[in-house]
Parts: C-alpha cells; structure tokens; sequence
C-alpha cells in the first residue's frame, strides 16, 4: 500500500538502556531482578550487549532505511551516587550521538526509561517531595554536556505506567500496593517532567522536548463510561493534562492495544481475539486513536514513540505494523500533525517481568553470539519506508 507521510517524518524505532544495554548493576531494576522471589523470569544480564554493539547497530538501522533512532541514556550510569556524575558515562552517550550523526541518523534520547539509581530508589524513589528536583539536577547534567547534540528530548518514558505498576499491581520496583502513594507518585512524576523540561530549556542547544505516555484505545461497554473517565483520568488525563499547559514540544503517544471498560471496570480481550505475547488483543487500530486524542487534548503535535507487539510470528508484526501505520496515516490526512513513528522495538530486548520471551524486535538477536538478524517485518518497514521517498 502506498501512503504518503509529512515530509520530514521521523522514521525509526525505539529502545531504552536497560532493555538493550546489559550489565546496568547500579539501577533499582537490576536489584529488582535479583531479589528473593522476584517476579522477573529471568534477569537483564548482558541484555543484547549495545553497550559495545552500538555502531554496528545504528549502522544496520541505517542500512534498514530509518532516519531516526530513540534509545535511553541510563540516569544509574550518569549519576551512579547522589550528586556524582561520571563524564565517562556522558562520554559513551556522546559516542553514541556520534555514531548516530556519521550514519545519518537522527538521536530521539530519553532521560528516564522506567529505571533509576540504586541511591535514588533508596532514600524513596519516585515518593519523596524532592525527587523532581534530584531528576531536574540529571536533566541539567545531561544538558550541559549534549544538550547542544539532542535535536530531540523526551523527559520521562510512560511515567503512568510506572505509577500504576510500580504502586498498585505491584509488578514493577518497588512494589507496593497504595492508592494514596501512586497519586503522591503521578504528581511527583508531572513535577519532574517539568523540571527536565525547565533544565533542558535553560541549557545548550534547542532541544525539542516531550513525554511519552502509554496510551490506550480506551471503548467504553454499556454503563461503563463513567468508571472508563476515572480510569483515563488517573491514567492519561493529568498528564495530558498537564502536557498542554507547559513549554513542551510534543506529546510522546505509545501504544499497544486498546481497553474495553465496563461498569466493573478493565474486561479481559473478547473470547475469540488474537493474542499477543503480552496478552494483549492483537488491534493496531488503536493507534491512530490515540495519537488522535493526544492531540486533541494536548493541542501539541504528536511523536508516536512506540507501537509495536510482541510475537513469535514476523508475519503477525507485518500486519500489524500495516494495520498501525494505515490507521496512522488517515489521522495525517484528516490534519493530525504528526511528527515520526518510531515502532517499539529496534532489537529482541528484556521485557521487564517477562525477560526474554517476548519478541518485539524488527531485528532477532542470539542470547549467547549476539548475533543480529533482521526479519522479513523489517524489510517491510523498509520499504514503507522508501515508498515515502527517504530509504
Ligand atoms: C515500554 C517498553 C516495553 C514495551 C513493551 C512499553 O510499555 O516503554 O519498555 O518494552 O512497552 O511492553
């Protein structure tokens, strides 16, 4: 199918320290992993071992035909003790930048993909008052020495999800079970995203900075409405919220499925529905819906940051990556400013809890040779890709 996007549109995909780096012992995850009765299947390891693959890997993205790469600079490496920060680690960074320049490509870098220094989760995390501060003193760090080099900035990767996850599920760090904590959480998390904000404005360079939010299609069934408004509201809508009040750039739209809601709440996916990975309902409709209302209500233009699924069967990703970019593409049409697509993910990396079950990547990666092989789905996205005049 021949579409046509934007000139300028950002085509990529997506990835975040932890998940691709390997050996990140300082952060509150690798800690997470190796508790007694973790509930990760499996710990991150040497993950797919970017930290020394880098160049090969942006040069095969670039190879790939994709014109832009989001990856997350690690704040346990940055900042490895309270107000420490080691300029080997903003060096790696730095290379990182370059190696995206020499093959074209261009950096989309988050400050906060889900995980934070040892020191930082130990005297409260994300709970304590001054946490905005203590991440809008990282945020100025990393700004100081690359502002100048990040055409592109998200503060906080899905910091919603964190919340929920983190202080309600309780399947993320630290794991608790407390409504009261998890909203004390999303407001700490809306203050520390404009700290960032603030910081990378003040410093070098222009940046363009945004947030990613984990975004849901959300479809209310008979009598569910009102309880889909609480849901959103705690879920997206202070965020969005909050989103179109400040200086930020873009919205960072992430998503994956939609949420069918009924008086009782979230329902499971209808009996007869296909089955990602994840369990979630295959359904890449929910995309352009999203992106849709993460603008209507935000009034800023949209990053579509991640979208993906996580399947054995490449031939599912193709349709699925159609599906998604088809829905995409007729928001364009009917004026939705939207500024790139990244799909979620570059690489088979660490799924958090699910370790390395869940293959989300264009590219397979081998556990013990590191070997990287792109899969047919990728070629497709190639050509998506050069259909639109950029491979
Ligand atoms: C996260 C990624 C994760 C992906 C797939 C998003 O919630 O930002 O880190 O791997 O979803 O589950």
């Amino acid at each position: 199918m021949v579409r046509s996007f934007p000139r300028g549109f950002l085509w990529g995909s997506a990835t975040a320290a932890h998940q691709i780096e390997g050996g990140n012992w300082n952060s509150d995850w690798w800690e997470w992993e190796h508790k007694p009765g973790s509930p990760c299947v499996e710990p991150s390891g040497d993950a797919c071992d970017f930290l020394h693959r880098y160049d090969d890997d942006i040069a095969l993205l670039a190879a790939m035909g994709h014109n832009a790469f989001r990856f997350s600079i690690e704040w346990a490496r940055v900042e490895p003790e309270e107000g420490e920060f080691s300029e080997a680690a903003l060096g790696y960074y730095g290379r990182v930048i370059d190696a995206c320049e020499r093959h074209g490509i261009t950096p989309i870098v988050t400050l906060h993909h889900f995980t934070s220094p040892r020191w930082f989760a130990q005297r409260g995390g994300w709970e304590r008052e001054d946490s905005p501060r203590m991440f809008g003193r990282y945020a100025a760090r990393v700004a100081r020495t690359l502002g100048a080099r990040m055409p592109w900035v998200g503060t906080l990767n899905e910091p919603n999800i964190v919340a929920r996850i983190g202080w309600l599920t309780p399947n993320f760090p630290p794991g608790k079970r407390d409504r009261e904590l998890r909203r004390t959480v999303d407001a700490n998390f809306i203050a520390a995203h404009a700290a960032a904000l603030e910081a990378l404005k003040s410093g070098p360079g222009a940046p363009k900075v945004g947030l990613s939010l984990s975004m849901a299609d959300y479809q209310p069934l008979e009598g569910g409405a009102e309880r889909l408004e609480r849901i959103r509201h705690q879920m997206q809508d202070i965020y969005l919220d909050a989103a179109r009040e400040d200086a930020s750039d873009w919205i960072g739209v992430q998503t994956y499925t939609r949420a069918v809601v009924g008086p009782e709440g979230e329902q499971r996916p209808p009996r007869d529905a296909e089955l990602t990975q994840m369990g979630y309902e295959f359904y890449p409709q929910a995309l352009g819906a999203t992106a849709r209302e993460a603008h209507t209500r935000t009034g800023k233009p949209v990053l579509v940051t991640e979208n993906g699924i996580g399947t054995e069967d490449d031939e599912r990703r193709v349709a699925y990556l159609d599906g998604a970019l088809s829905g995409l593409h007729e928001e364009i049409e009917h004026g939705l400013p939207c500024l790139g697509y990244l799909y979620w993910s570059a690489l088979d990396n660490f799924e958090w809890n699910s370790g390395y079950r869940p293959k989300f990547g264009l590219i397979s990666v081998d556990r013990r040779s590191f070997a990287r092989l792109p899969k047919p789905s990728a070629a497709f996205y190639s050509e998506i890709i050069r259909r639109n005049g950029l491979a």
